[in-house]
Parts: structure tokens; C-alpha cells; sequence
């Protein structure tokens, strides 16, 4: 499996997001110090900047594949020609509902502008990968037709697109299955978050064929966004695929680079990245995590770089107590111990935690109590 990062064009395509050239070609460097394999920087036509963004970052000598997102319209492909691209991608719609209700054409009509677009493109030497957007809702026979066309045009790629987030994962995996049956094309998908499935449809099409997986820092992207880079990381790195490739390391500093770039604040409980992705609260959580981290945590956080924490409050039992008095320079017998946990219970009752400065006053309090 190899990521298509997609930040600085889908990603940019999220409300209140616009990223300047230097933040852009300072993100290009990071994420392409991790180690995603594609790059995909903008569409060179919106805007005078987005083709000086492209531009500039196609000369960085990056490892990753540099890519631009066209339409299928010979000024859109010019414009991306002229930024010096390593791949381009057409997207071009194949539901009915798009193509009827968007662009007024008929499927031979798509069929036509695909050829030629693509066509265009590779006899410019640069390589191609071709998005039937909307895909997930277009009828499966067609989807195949449009797929087989775009490679015999010369595309290398095509990409399974679940435009509107409505896919599911039995619903993705037949029909990457069948595409991938059916055409000798590498692909890739890109799914979107509407319900809450994106990542869940990502995996089961790479389960059935698919390549390339497309996503985005912090999960952003056009309405709910796309598939976040760190869940899928770490999520197929839990089940068995290789990601020796990529600084995983380095997702704290990335996810906190796009979060100041945005002003969109990671949630703090977002899969991975999120600062409550490795706290422990409830005592039996805490207990466990303490005799042995593999109780409740998926993988080491220091993986990622991260941390794990252990809250005190209400919901604690004696062993974290114990732990976090021990780091505090406290030893405390068994039966001291069991007084603080209590009133550490009932002052969290009545102040909703309890910072380390109260612990330390509980403990001194109990002490003297007992000395007394
Ligand atoms: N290939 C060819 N034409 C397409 C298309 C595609 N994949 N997708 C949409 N179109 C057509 C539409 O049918 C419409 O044309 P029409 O008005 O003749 O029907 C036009 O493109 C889009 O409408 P509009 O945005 O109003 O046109 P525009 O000429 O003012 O601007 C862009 C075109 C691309 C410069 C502008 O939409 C833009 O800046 N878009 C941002 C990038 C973007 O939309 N990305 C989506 C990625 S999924
Ligand atoms: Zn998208």
C-alpha cells in the first residue's frame, strides 16, 4: 500500500483554509520527509498562487511523486503542464446523477472527453491517473468502461472515488474488487467522511486490490473531509502491512504544523493524534495499563512519539494512586494509601479533578492525620 497525500488540495478545499506558498512548500518538505509516495499539491487553474504553489514545489527535489488535479478541459491540463508536474490527474464524474444534473452530457460524451484528455496528457510524457468522480455511485458496467478506456489511453492509475462519503465497506470492496478483475490498472481511493466511514472504506479497498490510499493531516478536506493520515498509518500498521517507510515518528510535528497552519485544533479525541489518544482514566484501566500497557492500548505510543498518561480523579483506584505518589517521591503503605484514594474521590466529587499539588496536599494531610 502506498498514501497519496492530499493536504494541499483537498485539504485546502475545507472551509476557512488557504494556505500560503511558504507554508506550502515548508509541508511539502515534512510530509515528504515521513515518506508518503504522492503528493498531490493543487489544481493549477484556480488561482495565480495555487499555479505558483505547484510550481515551486514540483522543483523541490522531493522523493514523493509531485501531482496536480485537473478537469478534464485542455486549459486546466496546460496550466498543470506548464508547472512541470510529475503526474497529473483528470477527474471527470461517471453517475448519472453528476452527469446528467452537473455537466449536461452523456456517458459516450464522458467516454470522448476522458480519451482525449488523457490522451492529451500522456503524449506530454507526464504520467496519468484518471478519477471517476463520484464513482460509488455510478453504475458498476460503466465505471469498468470508463477504467478500461482512461489505461488503454495511457493512464497508469485510476482512482475509486467515494465522492459524496456514501460508500460502505461491503459496498467498496466489490467494487474495487470488481474493477481490479476486470482492468489491469493500478488503484487507488479516496474516500470521504460523510458518514463516518472513510477510513473503514479505505481499508476494505485495499483489501480488495486497491494501491494507494488518499488522505489528509487532521482528516480535512471538502465538507467531513477524507481519510486522516495518522489513523490510517497506525491502522495498518495494527494489522500487518508494512510501514517501515514512513518517519511515524514524525506525525505529532506534522498534525501540529497543519493544526497552527488551519487553526483547525485537532480533537482531543481524534484516533492517534489526538492528546487524550493515550490518557487512562477509570481504575480498572489504570490498573491494568500499569501491570502491562498491552492491557488497553493498541500499540506503544512511543511509536509515534507520544506519551501515555495517567489521570487521577474519581475514576482512580488504588494502583495509579500509588504509581503517581511513587513518581512524586512518596512511599505509602497499603492501608495510607487506601485514606488518600478515598478523599481523592471525594474532593474530585466536589472540584471534577485533582492536580498533582492537591494530590500532594491530600497525601500530606492524610500523613498528619495518621502521625497525630
Ligand atoms: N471536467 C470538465 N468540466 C467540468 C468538470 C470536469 N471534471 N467538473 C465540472 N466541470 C465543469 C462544470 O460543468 C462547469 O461548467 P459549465 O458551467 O459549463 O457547466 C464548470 O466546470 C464548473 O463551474 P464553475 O466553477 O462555475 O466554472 P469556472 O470556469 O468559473 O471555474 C474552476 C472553474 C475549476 C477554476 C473553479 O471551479 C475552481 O476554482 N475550482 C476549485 C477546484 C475544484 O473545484 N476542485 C474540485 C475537485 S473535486
Ligand atoms: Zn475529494
Amino acid at each position: 500500500m502506498i498514501i497519496l497525500d492530499s493536504t494541499l488540495r483537498e485539504g485546502e478545499q475545507t472551509k476557512g483554509v488557504s494556505f500560503s506558498i511558504e507554508q506550502k512548500i515548508a509541508f511539502a518538505k515534512l510530509i515528504d520527509d515521513f515518506g508518503v509516495e504522492m503528493l498531490e499539491v493543487g489544481h493549477p487553474n484556480v488561482s495565480p498562487q495555487i499555479h505558483e504553489a505547484v510550481k515551486a514545489i514540483a522543483k523541490e527535489d522531493l522523493n514523493a511523486e509531485v501531482v496536480a488535479h485537473v478537469r478534464a478541459v485542455k486549459s486546466d491540463i496546460d496550466n498543470a503542464l506548464a508547472c512541470d508536474v510529475d503526474r497529473i490527474v483528470i477527474f471527470l464524474p461517471t453517475s448519472d446523477v453528476h452527469l446528467e444534473k452537473k455537466l449536461g452530457k452523456n456517458r459516450q460524451q464522458v467516454l470522448d472527453m476522458i480519451t482525449q484528455a488523457v490522451e492529451y496528457t500522456r503524449d506530454h510524457g507526464v504520467n496519468v491517473r484518471y478519477t471517476p468522480e463520484d464513482a460509488t455511485r455510478t453504475d458498476i458496467g460503466f465505471l469498468v468502461e470508463v477504467a478500461r478506456q482512461a489505461t488503454e489511453c495511457g493512464a497508469d492509475r485510476v482512482s475509486i472515488a467515494d465522492t459524496v462519503g456514501i460508500a460502505t465497506p461491503a459496498l467498496m470492496e466489490n467494487i474495487v474488487r470488481t474493477v481490479s478483475d476486470s482492468v489491469n490498472v493500478e488503484l487507488d481511493v479516496h474516500c470521504h467522511n460523510d458518514l463516518g466511514l472513510a477510513l473503514a472504506n479505505a481499508l476494505a479497498g485495499i483489501n480488495a486490490g486497491a494501491t494507494c490510499v488518499h488522505t489528509t493531516v487532521n482528516g480535512l478536506g471538502e465538507r467531513c473531509g477524507i481519510v486522516d493520515l495518522a489513523p490510517l498509518v497506525m491502522s495498518t500498521k495494527v494489522h500487518g502491512y508494512s510501514t517501515s517507510g514512513y518517519k511515524l515518528d514524525m506525525l505529532p510535528e506534522i498534525y501540529e504544523f497543519i493544526e497552527s497552519a488551519t487553526n483547525i485544533p485537532i480533537g482531543y479525541n481524534s484516533p492517534v493524534i489526538g492528546r487524550n489518544a493515550f490518557a487512562h482514566k477509570s481504575g480498572v484501566h489504570t490498573d491494568g495499563v500499569l501491570k502491562s500497557p498491552d492491557t488497553y492500548e493498541p500499540y506503544n505510543p512511543k511509536i509515534i512519539g507520544r506519551e501515555r498518561e495517567i489521570v487521577i480523579d474519581r475514576y482512580t483506584g488504588r494502583l495509579a494512586v500509588k504509581k503517581r505518589l511513587e513518581s512524586l517521591g512518596y512511599s505509602i503503605s497499603n492501608e495510607t494509601l487506601m485514606s488518600i484514594v478515598n478523599e481523592v474521590k471525594i474532593f474530585s466529587d466536589a472540584n471534577g479533578g485533582v492536580s498533582d499539588d492537591s494530590l500532594v496536599q491530600i497525601t500530606g494531610q492524610i500523613l498528619t492525620q495518621e502521625r497525630s
